[in-house]
Protein backbone atom coordinates (compact mmCIF):
# COMPACT_ATOMS: atom_id res chain seq x y z
CA UNK A 1 0.00 0.00 0.00
CA UNK A 2 1.51 3.48 -1.03
CA UNK A 3 0.56 6.79 1.26
CA UNK A 4 -0.31 9.93 0.53
CA UNK A 5 0.31 12.62 2.92
CA UNK A 6 -1.26 16.00 2.02
CA UNK A 7 -0.48 19.15 3.00
CA UNK A 8 -3.07 22.43 3.51
CA UNK A 9 -3.52 25.83 4.59
CA UNK A 10 -7.17 26.48 3.79
CA UNK A 11 -10.59 25.51 1.85
CA UNK A 12 -9.29 21.62 0.90
CA UNK A 13 -11.35 21.88 -2.24
CA UNK A 14 -8.10 19.70 -3.83
CA UNK A 15 -7.48 17.53 -0.68
CA UNK A 16 -11.54 16.67 -0.85
CA UNK A 17 -10.95 15.44 -4.51
CA UNK A 18 -8.21 13.63 -3.66
CA UNK A 19 -9.28 11.75 -0.65
CA UNK A 20 -12.34 10.86 -2.60
CA UNK A 21 -10.31 9.69 -5.98
CA UNK A 22 -8.36 7.00 -3.90
CA UNK A 23 -11.05 5.51 -1.77
CA UNK A 24 -11.75 2.59 -3.35
CA UNK A 25 -8.51 2.17 -4.43
CA UNK A 26 -6.45 -1.10 -2.65
CA UNK A 27 -2.95 0.40 -3.23
CA UNK A 28 -3.06 3.97 -2.82
CA UNK A 29 -4.45 5.68 0.46
CA UNK A 30 -4.30 9.52 1.92
CA UNK A 31 -2.90 8.50 5.29
CA UNK A 32 -3.35 11.96 6.76
CA UNK A 33 -3.98 15.41 5.88
CA UNK A 34 -1.21 18.19 7.61
CA UNK A 35 -2.40 21.91 8.49
CA UNK A 36 -0.27 25.02 9.54
CA UNK A 37 -3.98 26.51 9.99
CA UNK A 38 -5.69 25.20 13.05
CA UNK A 39 -8.87 27.01 11.83
CA UNK A 40 -8.82 25.62 8.45
CA UNK A 41 -11.60 23.73 6.53
CA UNK A 42 -9.47 21.14 5.02
CA UNK A 43 -9.26 19.48 8.61
CA UNK A 44 -13.04 19.18 8.51
CA UNK A 45 -12.58 17.69 5.39
CA UNK A 46 -10.04 14.73 6.97
CA UNK A 47 -12.28 14.42 9.88
CA UNK A 48 -15.24 13.48 7.87
CA UNK A 49 -13.31 10.97 5.72
CA UNK A 50 -11.84 9.41 8.91
CA UNK A 51 -8.19 10.58 7.65
CA UNK A 52 -5.81 11.66 10.57
CA UNK A 53 -4.67 14.73 11.08
CA UNK A 54 -2.01 17.20 12.69
CA UNK A 55 -1.47 20.87 12.99
CA UNK A 56 1.74 22.00 13.12
CA UNK A 57 3.16 25.33 14.45
CA UNK A 58 5.85 27.72 12.64
CA UNK A 59 8.42 26.55 14.94
CA UNK A 60 7.48 22.98 14.64
CA UNK A 61 7.52 23.22 10.78
CA UNK A 62 11.03 25.38 10.97
CA UNK A 63 13.44 24.51 13.96
CA UNK A 64 12.16 20.86 14.23
CA UNK A 65 11.83 17.54 13.00
CA UNK A 66 8.34 16.92 14.20
CA UNK A 67 6.56 16.98 11.14
CA UNK A 68 9.39 15.22 9.13
CA UNK A 69 9.19 12.41 11.93
CA UNK A 70 5.13 12.29 11.78
CA UNK A 71 5.69 11.21 8.03
CA UNK A 72 8.35 8.72 8.31
CA UNK A 73 6.41 6.90 11.35
CA UNK A 74 4.05 6.85 9.24
CA UNK A 75 5.64 6.04 5.70
CA UNK A 76 4.60 8.30 3.79
CA UNK A 77 5.23 7.71 0.16
CA UNK A 78 4.36 10.67 -1.48
CA UNK A 79 3.51 14.45 0.10
CA UNK A 80 0.76 16.60 -1.83
CA UNK A 81 0.76 20.06 -1.45
CA UNK A 82 -2.30 21.32 -2.07
CA UNK A 83 -3.12 24.56 -1.29
CA UNK A 84 0.10 24.98 1.17
CA UNK A 85 0.98 28.10 1.87
CA UNK A 86 4.38 28.41 3.74
CA UNK A 87 7.65 27.37 1.98
CA UNK A 88 9.23 24.13 2.54
CA UNK A 89 12.47 24.01 4.34
CA UNK A 90 15.73 22.36 3.27
CA UNK A 91 15.73 19.93 5.95
CA UNK A 92 12.47 18.65 4.62
CA UNK A 93 13.21 18.45 1.51
CA UNK A 94 16.49 16.53 1.72
CA UNK A 95 14.35 13.96 3.62
CA UNK A 96 12.14 13.45 1.06
CA UNK A 97 13.60 13.44 -2.24
CA UNK A 98 11.64 13.48 -5.32
CA UNK A 99 8.31 12.98 -3.17
CA UNK A 100 7.32 16.44 -2.22
CA UNK A 101 4.69 17.84 -4.96
CA UNK A 102 2.79 21.14 -5.29
CA UNK A 103 -0.08 22.47 -7.46
CA UNK A 104 0.16 25.74 -8.69
CA UNK A 105 -3.51 27.32 -10.57
CA UNK A 106 -1.38 28.88 -13.22
CA UNK A 107 0.94 28.01 -16.05
CA UNK A 108 4.52 28.20 -14.51
CA UNK A 109 7.30 30.26 -14.71
CA UNK A 110 4.45 32.63 -14.97
CA UNK A 111 2.66 34.33 -12.25
CA UNK A 112 4.47 31.94 -9.95
CA UNK A 113 6.69 33.04 -6.80
CA UNK A 114 6.25 33.89 -3.15
CA UNK A 115 2.52 35.86 -2.47
CA UNK A 116 1.44 34.63 -5.65
CA UNK A 117 -1.68 32.01 -4.52
CA UNK A 118 -5.27 31.59 -4.75
CA UNK A 119 -7.39 34.27 -6.11
CA UNK A 120 -3.86 36.56 -6.49
CA UNK A 121 -3.05 34.28 -8.96
CA UNK A 122 -6.41 34.61 -11.20
CA UNK A 123 -6.37 38.33 -10.59
CA UNK A 124 -3.21 38.83 -12.19
CA UNK A 125 -4.03 36.56 -15.44
CA UNK A 126 -6.99 38.63 -15.80
CA UNK A 127 -5.07 41.96 -15.47
CA UNK A 128 -2.64 40.62 -17.76
CA UNK A 129 -5.55 40.11 -20.46
CA UNK A 130 -4.08 36.14 -20.98
CA UNK A 131 -6.27 34.33 -23.35
CA UNK A 132 -5.24 30.92 -21.72
CA UNK A 133 -4.84 29.60 -18.37
CA UNK A 134 -3.54 26.09 -16.63
CA UNK A 135 -2.44 24.21 -13.76
CA UNK A 136 1.11 22.98 -13.16
CA UNK A 137 2.40 20.59 -11.04
CA UNK A 138 5.66 20.14 -9.87
CA UNK A 139 8.63 18.67 -7.74
CA UNK A 140 9.09 21.27 -4.82
CA UNK A 141 12.51 22.86 -4.33
CA UNK A 142 13.73 25.48 -1.44
CA UNK A 143 12.21 28.30 -3.83
CA UNK A 144 8.48 28.90 -4.28
CA UNK A 145 7.19 27.77 -7.49
CA UNK A 146 10.38 26.81 -9.31
CA UNK A 147 10.90 22.76 -8.96
CA UNK A 148 11.26 20.39 -11.87
CA UNK A 149 7.71 20.21 -14.09
CA UNK A 150 5.95 16.71 -14.02
CA UNK A 151 2.69 17.83 -15.83
CA UNK A 152 0.93 21.03 -16.95
CA UNK A 153 -2.16 21.50 -19.13
CA UNK A 154 -4.05 24.85 -20.05
CA UNK A 155 -7.56 26.33 -20.58
CA UNK A 156 -8.85 28.83 -22.91
CA UNK A 157 -10.00 32.43 -21.65
CA UNK A 158 -12.12 34.74 -23.00
CA UNK A 159 -12.19 38.62 -22.39
CA UNK A 160 -15.88 37.78 -20.44
CA UNK A 161 -14.06 35.92 -17.84
CA UNK A 162 -13.71 37.22 -14.09
CA UNK A 163 -10.98 36.24 -11.50
CA UNK A 164 -13.85 33.88 -10.31
CA UNK A 165 -14.32 31.83 -13.54
CA UNK A 166 -11.00 31.69 -14.07
CA UNK A 167 -10.73 30.61 -10.44
CA UNK A 168 -13.73 28.06 -11.30
CA UNK A 169 -12.24 26.58 -14.87
CA UNK A 170 -8.47 26.41 -13.29
CA UNK A 171 -10.39 24.40 -10.16
CA UNK A 172 -11.69 22.01 -13.04
CA UNK A 173 -8.43 20.94 -14.31
CA UNK A 174 -7.41 20.45 -10.75
CA UNK A 175 -9.59 18.12 -9.38
CA UNK A 176 -9.02 16.07 -12.90
CA UNK A 177 -5.97 15.95 -13.12
CA UNK A 178 -4.41 15.94 -9.82
CA UNK A 179 -5.43 12.64 -8.32
CA UNK A 180 -4.35 10.82 -11.96
CA UNK A 181 -0.60 12.67 -11.90
CA UNK A 182 -0.56 11.48 -8.19
CA UNK A 183 -1.36 8.00 -9.28
CA UNK A 184 1.27 7.59 -12.16
CA UNK A 185 3.77 8.83 -9.46
CA UNK A 186 3.09 5.91 -7.02
CA UNK A 187 2.72 3.17 -9.71
C1 LIG B 1 -5.64 25.62 -5.42
O1 LIG B 1 -6.18 26.27 -6.55
C2 LIG B 1 -4.15 25.49 -5.56
O2 LIG B 1 -3.72 25.36 -6.88
C3 LIG B 1 -3.69 26.79 -4.98
O3 LIG B 1 -4.51 26.99 -3.87
C4 LIG B 1 -5.81 26.48 -4.17
C5 LIG B 1 -6.31 25.69 -2.98
O4 LIG B 1 -7.66 25.44 -3.12
N1 LIG B 1 -2.29 26.75 -4.63
C6 LIG B 1 -1.50 27.81 -4.75
O5 LIG B 1 -1.89 28.88 -5.12
C7 LIG B 1 -0.05 27.54 -4.36
N2 LIG B 1 0.78 28.63 -4.79
P1 LIG B 1 -8.37 24.35 -2.23
O6 LIG B 1 -8.04 24.66 -0.77
O7 LIG B 1 -9.83 24.53 -2.51
O8 LIG B 1 -7.86 23.02 -2.65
Amino acid sequence: MKRIAIFASGTGTNAANIIRYFDDNHDISVKAVLSNNPTAGVLNVAKEAGVDSLVFTREEFYETDKVIRYLLDNQIDLVVLAGFLWLVPELFIQSFPKKIINIHPALLPAFGGKGMYGARVHQAVKAANKQETGITIHYVNPHYDEGDIIFQTSCSLSDDDTPDTIAAKVHKLEYEFYPKVIGQLLN
